[in-house]
């Protein structure tokens, strides 16, 4: 590849920002190269392990609590929304306040039995009977339930408290490195890898940012002591966040970003090649990705790093841009001499990127509107990258059935050691203990590490993603969907996409949009500078 084939490809992925969501898809279709008979072939199998999982595991607590409680009724709205506002709030009134507006107008007494645990259910009671001690309107006389709310505040704030904080540790794997390795090693016995998270992520003020860096150098050296096989692939690594490495991560400050963040991360990525580990860059929101690309290859192109195979990259299927950015991430592997690790994952801020594309009024969505097609891309980037082995080491991200079938039919012929699989601590257990027995694939556990506090944002993403009723793990706990519809072909439900409202028609019919201007966009900004300098002249 010549330096205008690395400049086309960067076009590429600008221009399919909000690439028109039909075709970018046909094209999917097209990379996938899958018959009818592979796609059958795939979901017979998804199925089978959807049947296998349903059998071989009792499904957690938190997939049980989201399929009673998920984002489609009240009540699982109200809780996510305590959830999300609970831990920030630092006096006691105000929580008070919180824990009433959220509790008390819900209809907790339809949920009463409804659940498959029973500890779900005694939840259930629970909130009933704090919603009947919050409520004003509710039977008791005046001053009873003034003394009995009196009484109850505190208990229930602390009860409420709790029942967050256990609903955090399901996901975290431990409050330090070192306890977190220490828990990490029944798993590790199973045959599993980790791949470490030091939780935190938008740093407000340089101090956060290196107060982030060092704990990840901590992290990294401590890491170091548990690499004691040859390659990153058999050993434990970490998984950092650029936005907790500058507080102002935005294409605005892009001289900024290059001259601050770039050192930060390769120093960290120097110390992993020394540790022998795996350091891979987790994708955060949309409008990132572009400044993430330049901070990349600005370290990735370091000839100190030379030698080492551990520089790791995350690219969101939900985005029509993926398919752009791994032919980059093969094209910088080739340029450097060096394989780079690429996770693939369906993508973890999809509500965020369509609230924010309608707020600034965008003619599209930086991402896929129907889960079928995010779906199909995961498999259709899965199919290249899978075609890209000699330069790039895939690590699937995934925690549903169907999705991981689809890989392992691409992946049939190619040896075990090609790729790996990888979940998030706290999902997908049952689903690769079983594929890691039956297949003999690898597979990684991503599992955050850190204090409560630095918890929240993490905890909010895995709720939405849980609590959809479209998402894999909401549908394997509800015995009432069967196995092969749980497991159905994506490919069967292209076209089918919710009528989300592009910016320009947000008002209609009373009025047009103003237009938006995206200006974290290249192509928008070279737009802009073109017209304002015609205006100049
Ligand atoms: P599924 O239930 O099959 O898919 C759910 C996903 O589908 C949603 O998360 C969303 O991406 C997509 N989706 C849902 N509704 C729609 C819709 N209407 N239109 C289009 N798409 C839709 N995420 C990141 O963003 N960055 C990371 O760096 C990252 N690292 C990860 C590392 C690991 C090891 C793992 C396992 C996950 C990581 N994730 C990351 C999170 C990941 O994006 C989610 O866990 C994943 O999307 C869930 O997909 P699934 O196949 O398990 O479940
Ligand atoms: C997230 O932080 C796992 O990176 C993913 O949501």
């Amino acid at each position: 590849m010549n330096a205008t084939a690395t400049v086309s490809i960067r076009s590429a992925i600008d221009a399919a920002y909000l690439a028109d969501e039909s075709t970018a898809v046909a094209a999917l279709v097209k990379q996938a190269n899958l018959t009818t008979v592979d796609r059958a072939t795939i979901s017979g199998h998804g199925a089978q392990l959807v049947e296998q999982i349903r059998t071989a595991s009792d499904p957690g607590l938190m997939e049980v609590f989201l399929a009673e409680y998920g984002l489609s009724t009240d009540e699982g709205i109200a809780l996510m929304c305590l959830a999300e506002a609970l831990l920030r709030v630092p006096d006691a009134d105000t929580i008070d306040a919180l824990i009433e507006d959220k509790i008390a107008p819900s209809d907790w007494g339809k949920h009463l039995g409804a659940s498959s645990s029973s500890l779900v259910n005694a939840s259930t009671w629970a909130l009933l009977l704090t919603g009947r001690v919050l409520d004003d309107d509710r039977g008791l006389a005046q001053p009873l339930r003034r003394a009995l709310k009196r009484v109850g505040e505190p208990v229930i704030r602390a009860a409420v408290a709790r029942a967050m904080r256990e609903m955090g540790r399901q996901f975290v794997l431990g409050e330090n490195i070192n306890s977190a390795m220490k828990r990490a090693a029944g798993m590790e016995e199973l045959g599993f890898t980790y791949s470490y998270d030091m939780l935190g992520e938008a740093a407000r003020t340089d101090a956060d940012a290196k107060n982030y860096h060092l704990a990840y150098s901590r992290a990294i050296s401590a890491i170091a002591a548990a690499c004691t096989h040859g390659t990153v692939a058999e050993n434990p690594g970490i998984s950092v966040k650029l936005s907790a490495l500058h507080p102002r991560y935005e294409v605005a400050q892009h001289a900024r970003v290059m001259t601050d963040l770039v050192p930060r991360l390769r120093s960290l990525a120097m110390l992993a090649k020394s540790a022998g580990q795996g350091f891979n860059v987790d994708a955060e929101e949309a409008d990132r990705l572009s400044l993430s690309l330049d901070v990349i290859e600005a370290v990735v192109t370091d000839p100190a790093l030379d030698g080492w195979d551990g520089f790791g990259v995350v690219v969101q299927a939900y985005g029509p841009r993926a398919s752009h950015v791994i032919d980059w991430l093969a094209d910088l592997a080739k340029r450097t001499g060096r394989k780079i690790m690429v996770r693939l994952v369906k993508g973890a801020y999809w509500d965020a990127e369509i609230k924010r594309a309608q707020v600034l009024g965008l003619d599209g969505f930086p991402v896929f509107t129907a889960k079928a097609h995010t779906d199909v891309s995961f498999i259709a980037n899965a199919q290249k990258l899978l075609g890209l082995t000699d330069y790039l080491y895939p690590q699937f991200a995934t925690h549903n059935a169907h999705t991981v079938a689809a890989v392992l039919h691409i992946a049939r012929d190619l040896p075990k050691d090609r790729f790996e699989f990888q979940r998030l601590h706290g999902m997908g257990e049952a689903l690769h203990k079983i594929v890691l027995k039956e297949n003999g694939t690898r597979c990684r556990i991503y599992a955050p590490v850190g204090a409560h506090e630095d918890l929240l944002a993490y905890l909010v993403r895995r709720l939405l993603e849980n609590g959809a009723n479209s998402s894999f793990v909401n549908q394997i706990v509800d015995e009432n969907v069967p196995a092969q519809q749980v497991a159905a072909d994506p490919f069967e439900q292209i076209g089918d996409m919710p009528k989300l409202r592009k910016g320009p028609a947000l008002f209609a019919p009373h009025r047009a949009n103003s237009i938006g201007w995206d200006i974290t966009h290249q192509p928008t900004l070279d737009t802009l500078e073109t017209e304002l300098s015609a205006l100049r002249s």
